[in-house]
């Protein structure tokens, strides 16, 4: 197959924003407990945070971390998770059917995320909790001193104010599996409420509405218009949600679910316009694509969640193969192709819950096959955002029809430019032919792939490097043509 694109620092589609490279911990399975706080292991350091996942989260470039979930926001008390840990409550957690001990809460996830070198986001119960409460969390968090919640921070140990800025307003309100579930204009009439009064404390916030957990949901599209209408003015951002897996089988279809979220993107950046234009407003809601992910949701149906309330199981421990890897660096490069309007995103998760870091319970710590394509965007996207304007072979799909076997985008910054790209094809390499003239004379300096013969070979605790990025041999330098091995994704560094 023969491919060919075109690298121009004149098309330009927005800065790079780090935002895009936030991740999510949630209270579920051992994403928090023994994923990133394991107060015996070896590692573990005066707050019993794990030394190998702060380093391997550092590696892997995270920008922000979304805290405390997901479904387990929906029934969380923020105040469990204060104070001395042992007189902290244990709890029910129904989202995910476990028991919840609270001996990490807000004060020591901000904790985690200095050390960490990453920004906090922090999401308010609007499922069984409302605005008073969202405004607690937010005085114990952000308001300097002088009050009884402020004063009680400084006195469980946080002298300096947490300083959040980006908060989420509940968690997927439109799914029925959510507690405290809504009709968009509950919702909506919420989140606008809740909005005001937290910018009553502080107007500088940034404030995220829910979205739809998924374009395939029944309200998709109405609910956007719906909340958005309720709370326009109020807030900053709309949240997308997205998981994809291979269903029966359709190796093809999968690795084409970019598709889907180019027109999720597509629909709720022309949802929010309209209702902006109805309303007059001058302003743009943006897009907080807060979960993105691989998840094999349909195993984790068929498992069940654990009947007996266990603490901290093993639940939705996904293992990522190399399609899957491929397809995750598919979605990677949608998002950022559309940093004009996705300014902020969270891969869902970070540890151990469908995640690129796993670990062992008093051991090891490894990156999965989804770590690396995430890690290298996370590295070199600098700059701006370049569309690449590509010219590929196509190859049909059940799912989304004719496909382009070359998936691709480019960042441009005065130190270089770098191409990431994805091919789709499960039957050949791809020769790529790049236009770089505009750039002047660049050439490769770098160029990497993540392949392996065995489309669904995986990185374990015993094999952590059998797919990672290797230097790609097959570059020509005039013009300008790299090879694209089947099945492949590829970083490209020209300077
Ligand atoms: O990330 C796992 C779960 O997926 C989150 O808790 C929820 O928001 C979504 O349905």
């Amino acid at each position: 197959h023969q491919a060919k694109l075109t690298l121009d620092p004149a098309f330009k589609v927005a800065p790079v924003r780090r935002r895009t490279f936030g991740t999510f911990v949630e209270h579920l399975g051992r994403c928090v407990y023994t994923g990133i706080h394991e107060p015996g292991h070896p590692t573990a350091d005066e707050d019993g945070f794990r030394r190998d996942v702060l380093d391997l989260t550092r590696e892997l470039g995270v920008s922000t971390v979304r805290y405390p979930g997901g479904n387990f926001v929906s029934g969380y008390r923020w105040e469990d998770g204060i104070g001395p840990v042992e007189r902290r409550p244990r709890r029910l957690d129904l989202a995910w059917h476990s028991t919840e001990t609270n001996e990490v809460g807000v004060d020591e996830f901000v904790r985690w995320c200095r050390k960490a070198g990453v920004e906090p986001m922090m999401a308010v119960n609007l499922g069984t909790r409302g605005i008073a409460e969202a405004l607690d969390l937010l005085e114990y968090a952000n308001h300097p001193s002088g009050t009884t919640l402020s004063d009680l921070r400084v006195a469980n140990g946080a002298k300096e104010p947490h300083g959040i800025r980006m908060w989420c307003l509940g968690n997927e309100m439109d799914g029925p599996w959510q507690t405290g579930h809504k009709t968009a204009r509950e919702y909506g009439r919420l989140a606008a409420e809740t909005a005001r009064a937290m910018r009553m404390v502080d107007p500088e916030l940034e404030l995220v509405a829910c979205g739809s957990s998924s374009s395939s949901m029944p309200t998709f599209g109405s609910w956007e218009a719906e909340v958005l209408e309720e709370s326009y003015d109020l807030v900053d951002y709309i949240s997308c949600h997205a998981y994809y897996e291979e269903k029966d089988g359709d190796l093809g279809s999968f690795l084409a679910s970019s598709t889907d979220m180019e027109y999720f993107i597509s629909s709720v950046v022309a949802t929010a316009d309209h209702v902006g234009a109805r309303l007059k407003s001058r302003k743009k809601i943006n897009i907080s694509f807060d979960e993105w992910n691989v998840w094999y949701l349909s195993r984790f149906h068929d498992t069940g969640a654990p009947q007996d309330w266990p603490v901290a199981p093993p639940l939705l421990e996904d293992h990522y193969n190399l399609a899957d890897a491929v397809t995750f660096g598919g979605l990677l490069i949608t998002l950022l192709r559309n940093s004009d309007r996705v300014t902020a995103a969270s891969l869902a998760q970070l540890v151990n819950v469908i995640a690129p870091i796993m670990t062992e319970p008093g051991g090891r710590a490894w990156r999965q096959t989804t770590f690396h394509p995430f890690a290298q965007a996370s590295r070199h996207a600098a700059g701006d955002v370049l569309r690449v304007e590509p010219v590929s072979p196509a190859y049909e799909t059940k799912a989304y029809g004719e496909v382009p076997l070359l998936h691709a985008v480019a960042t441009h910054s005065p130190e270089g430019t770098t191409l990431f790209a994805v091919n789709r094809s499960t039957d050949g390499p791809l020769s790529l032919e790049i236009d770089a003239r505009a750039l002047g004379g660049v050439r490769i300096v770098e160029a990497t792939t993540l392949t392996d013969p065995d489309v669904y070979a995986r990185n374990t605790a015993d094999d952590p490097t059998r797919i990672a990025p290797r230097p790609n041999p097959d570059v020509e330098p005039g013009p300008l043509r790299v090879l694209l091995p089947p099945m492949s994704w590829n970083v490209i560094r020209l300077a």
